[in-house]
């Protein structure tokens, strides 16, 4: 196998098709639902540049696209909180909670204008062992893109983890380049010393999957990885700890620059377990991080023109051609 075309990870032309094609068409991981919990609570996020928003109302879960039927202002910031009207702040135009049109402030005499014809663009969610997914604009159905995955956490209970903290990190290379670094071992004797030391790297294991890469290693004592990480097409990730686990969702920002969505649920959420917690969410961020640098500088690489496409390692290398795969096929 060879590694993919670097134009694939400059050009503001395919980012502009990946985000019609791969993130507008498949399920994407918000986080843990548990943070909707009450009537009114909502978190409203990006998806490569598409804002939408998820609200807990009257009738359960309801998912919008987080733009002004008016003009097209932004409707609640990115983040969470809680609402029962959603009130543009542009032009204080009032939608309820079911996304019809209530209000229109200082509108004029307009025979024509009926509230019911400018009701929010609702999109697809779901909930799947307490994570919460939205669709923009899905072709495919949920089952299918989860794939291996169902199968493969079958014996974890994961639902009974309780979220504790989400971190944001961003870093300026394209998010193929953060994935390819993602579902690949290899790099974790040149990259990461310390974790190195902490697992039997020579029994390090990848295996593609049907919608998802398995990494495997045998822990040595001491570290809070259980020893199993996991992607999923196209971009979530999940990781075992040792009485808990991250998610994380690798989200384009632009072409360039690239957010990580991370998220991180325990089993002990009690006062003594704190600095355990702590512990692990650090010594974990501080593994994400040890990443950045040779991503920033393997994108400028392929911005340069240096750089033509290498070969692909059989034994450490599979999820990379994997993923590599089902980008090719997404632009089939
Ligand atoms: S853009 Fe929202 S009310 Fe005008
Ligand atoms: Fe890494």
């Amino acid at each position: 196998m060879r590694n993919l075309d670097p134009v694939n990870y400059v050009s503001p032309a395919i980012h502009s098709e990946d985000v019609q094609r791969i993130f507008s068409a498949t399920w994407q991981l918000i986080g843990p639902a548990s943070r909707l919990a009450t009537r009114g609570d909502y978190i409203a996020v990006e998806i490569a540049g598409q804002k939408i928003f998820v609200m807990h109302t009257r009738d359960g879960l309801r998912a919008f696209r987080n733009v002004c039927r008016h003009r097209g202002a932004r409707l609640l910031p990115e983040g969470t909180g809680r609402c029962n009207t959603i009130r543009c702040p542009y032009h204080q135009w009032v939608w309820g909670e079911d996304g019809s049109l209530l209000n229109v402030p200082f509108w004029g005499d307009d025979a024509e204008f009926e509230l019911s014809d400018w009701a929010l663009d609702q999109i697809e969610w779901r909930v799947w062992r307490g994570l919460l997914f939205v669709a923009i604009a899905p072709e495919t159905a949920f089952d299918d893109q989860l794939g291996d995955i169902i199968a493969e956490l079958e014996g974890e209970p994961i639902e009974d983890y309780t979220w504790v903290h989400e971190e944001r990190l961003v870093f300026d290379a394209n998010w193929k380049i953060y994935t390819d670094n993602f579902v690949e071992g290899y790099h974790i004797p040149g990259i990461h010393p310390a974790f190195h030391r902490a697992i039997e790297f020579e029994a390090f294991e990848t295996t593609a999957l049907d919608g998802m890469v398995r990494m495997t290693a045998p822990p040595r004592d001491g570290l809070f990885y259980r020893g199993k990480w996991m992607w999923m097409w196209p971009n979530w990730t999940l990781s075992l700890f040792n009485g808990g686990m991250n998610t994380s969702r690798i989200n384009p920002v632009d072409h360039q620059r690239t957010e990580l969505i991370y998220n991180f649920y325990f089993a002990d959420t009690s006062d003594a377990a704190a600095e355990a917690r702590a512990q692990t969410i650090e010594g974990n961020l501080q593994v994400i991080r040890e990443d950045f640098e040779v991503c920033l500088e393997t994108q400028k690489n392929y911005a340069s023109g240096g750089y033509r496409a290498g070969p692909l390692s059989p034994r450490h290398e599979q999820g990379v051609a994997y993923f590599q795969e089902r980008l090719r096929a997404s632009r089939a």
